[in-house]
């Protein structure tokens, strides 16, 4: 049984952001990879645009905050300076509507509760609880904090029997570690467990990313009615601020299992704790259905993106949690290794969460769901980081031909297997690089030159082949912009003709053209036309062994 974490210091994911000097990315908190609703934004943003400033004279002069004529600014703004209603009609409808479907809206509206963000409502349901002991879901390592903190401060004990519980918080989709129980599963278990006179608590804050069918998917209003002729009685938690990606702005549901309850809940609430701006924008944000059709067809597919790089990166990791979902549970299997990727992460500005700070998983890391390009700039400081635990890095990064600084974007690593070659590679001119480099003292060769966009080798493929035989995983690349006019394919009196929508087209079908179909030049700042290996610069071996 876990000790009691003090009051107000759970750990959050969320409090990472402000340990980095400049932050570039936050991979700690499962917020939508969306970022926030446009429409939602712009709808909150107009309440701030109702201010009038004016200047008032002769009220007091020469005293600190007016001018030297006396004059004194007088400012309005209702959504500021007003309470907000106590009841918002539209909101209650909308997010019953959400949740329910039209058919049941008007006595969901009624069974609906707000708070400050779900965290207030737990502690709400925590103090309003019949009297007695709690427990968590048995079948989960560990699961969201705030349900424990919450209970543990009302002076409640932990059990580990439902049966001997008052109170049974579960949290499904469970944070962190994505495990998911469909609705029969979960109907099942509560049916077979929960006590009669128990309250039960099912978070399904992380429901919406499940798809087009997660209404389905979560318990049902028929089930929370069957349970309550048992005298048990089911709360459903949401929380808006990661669908939504408002954290900020706070704002959080419960739905009860009655009106009743719902006004038993709502007599122990402070006043007020929705604050106008998380109304409008959750209201905003509800009425845009394709916000949530753009989360189910990005999030899986960016979320993928990044379990591929970092499986091919550190094969032994495991990856855990639905393909669905906003965030990837890791097991990195040594909490030297999980510390040294939080330390790096936060290094780049890409704060993850580190499960050892209020989980007690020290070996278990959460990434959150990004966009690849956010992505790349955390999966590059993880490759440097790989390179240097693995090695002493050898390779002298940089390059110096005199051309358009806007034709090269840098010097990178990758891992070999996200390069896609267009072209061919010639055995017979493999072997001899192969000859030719065991040969050498020194082992020093041009680096590999690849598409900035795309990953795309534009130049380098008996290299590329070479180090793949090598056994090297991750490669020093000179990253091009290869849509630079200055850089040129086949110029004329070259054949084939060649285009590089052709080239980069093929790599991506994973293709390849006949060897030495292409050949790549670069026009210097002089004008001269140089062959394209101008531009990498000459790497030494990466791994010494
Ligand atoms: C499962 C779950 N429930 C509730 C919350 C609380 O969210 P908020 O207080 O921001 O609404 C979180 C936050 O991470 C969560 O993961």
């Amino acid at each position: 049984m876990s000790s009691s974490p003090a009051a107000g210091c759970e750990t959050h994911g969320g409090d990472d952001i402000h340990k980095v000097s400049r932050l570039v990315c936050d991979f700690s908190v499962t917020t939508n990879a969306l970022g926030p609703v446009p429409g939602a934004l712009h709808a909150t943003r107009r309440l701030l645009d109702e201010i009038e400033i004016s200047a008032v004279s002769g009220l007091l002069s020469s005293k600190p905050g007016f001018d030297s004529d006396g004059l004194a600014a007088v400012a309005s703004c209702p959504s500021v300076e007003h309470y907000p209603q106590r009841e918002d009609e539209e909101l209650q409808k909308l997010t019953a509507t959400f949740l329910r479907g039209e058919e049941r809206s008007e006595e969901t509206q009624q069974q609906l509760i707000f708070g400050n963000g779900a965290s207030e409502l737990i502690d709400l349901l925590a103090r309003a609880a019949p009297a007695g002991d709690f427990c968590l879901n048995p079948h989960t390592e560990v699961q969201y904090r705030e349900y424990q903190r919450a209970c543990l401060n009302t002076g409640r004990k932990m059990v580990d029997s439902p049966k001997d519980a008052s109170i049974i918080c579960l949290v499904n989709p469970n944070n962190p570690t994505g495990d998911f129980w469909e609705r029969a599963e979960m109907e099942a278990w509560i049916s077979d467990n929960a006590p009669p006179g128990s309250w039960v608590i099912v978070d399904e804050s992380m429901l919406f990313w499940a798809g087009p069918d997660w209404q389905d998917r979560g318990v049902s209003a028929e089930f929370v009615d069957a349970m309550r002729k048992r005298h048990i009685q089911i709360f459903l938690v949401q929380s808006w601020t990661k669908i939504f990606a408002c954290t900020g702005l706070r704002i959080g549901t419960v739905l009860c299992p009655t009106i009743e309850k719902r006004k038993q809940l709502q007599s122990m609430q402070v006043p007020w704790s929705v604050t106008v701006f998380a109304r409008t924008y959750l209201k905003a944000a509800m009425k845009d259905t394709e916000y949530l059709q753009r989360t189910w067809a990005a999030t899986p597919k960016w979320r993928e993106h990044m379990v591929t790089r970092l499986q091919r990166l550190h094969p032994s990791w495991k990856f855990l949690g639905h393909p669905w979902l906003s965030w990837v549970w890791i097991d990195t299997g040594d909490p030297g290794i999980a510390d040294s990727v939080y330390q790096t992460a936060l290094a780049c500005g890409c704060p993850v969460r580190h499960a050892s700070y209020g989980y007690s998983k020290p070996s278990m890391l959460r990434i959150a769901v990004r966009r690849p390009y956010d992505f790349s700039v955390l999966y590059q400081a993880l490759l440097q980081r790989e390179c240097h635990s693995m090695s002493k890095v050898q390779a002298p990064f940089g390059t110096s031909a005199d051309v358009n600084p806007s034709v090269v974007e840098g010097v990178r690593l990758v891992h070999i297997d996200d390069l896609k070659p267009h072209e061919e590679v010639l055995t017979d001119r493999a072997g001899k690089l192969q000859e030719y480099v065991r040969d050498l003292p020194v082992k020093i060769l041009p680096a590999i030159i690849v598409d900035s966009q795309y990953q795309v080798v534009i130049d380098g493929h008996h290299r590329l082949e070479m180090f793949r035989e090598a056994g090297m995983t991750i490669v020093p690349v000179v990253s091009v912009n290869y849509e630079h006019e200055d850089i040129l394919v086949n110029p004329v009196g070259i054949r084939p003709e060649m285009s590089k929508e052709m080239v980069i087209g093929t790599a991506l079908k994973g293709k390849t053209l006949a060897p030495k179909s292409t050949q790549h030049m670069v026009r210097s700042r002089g004008g001269a036309l140089l062959p394209l290996i101008v531009l990498a610069p000459q790497i030494a071996e990466l791994y010494h062994s």
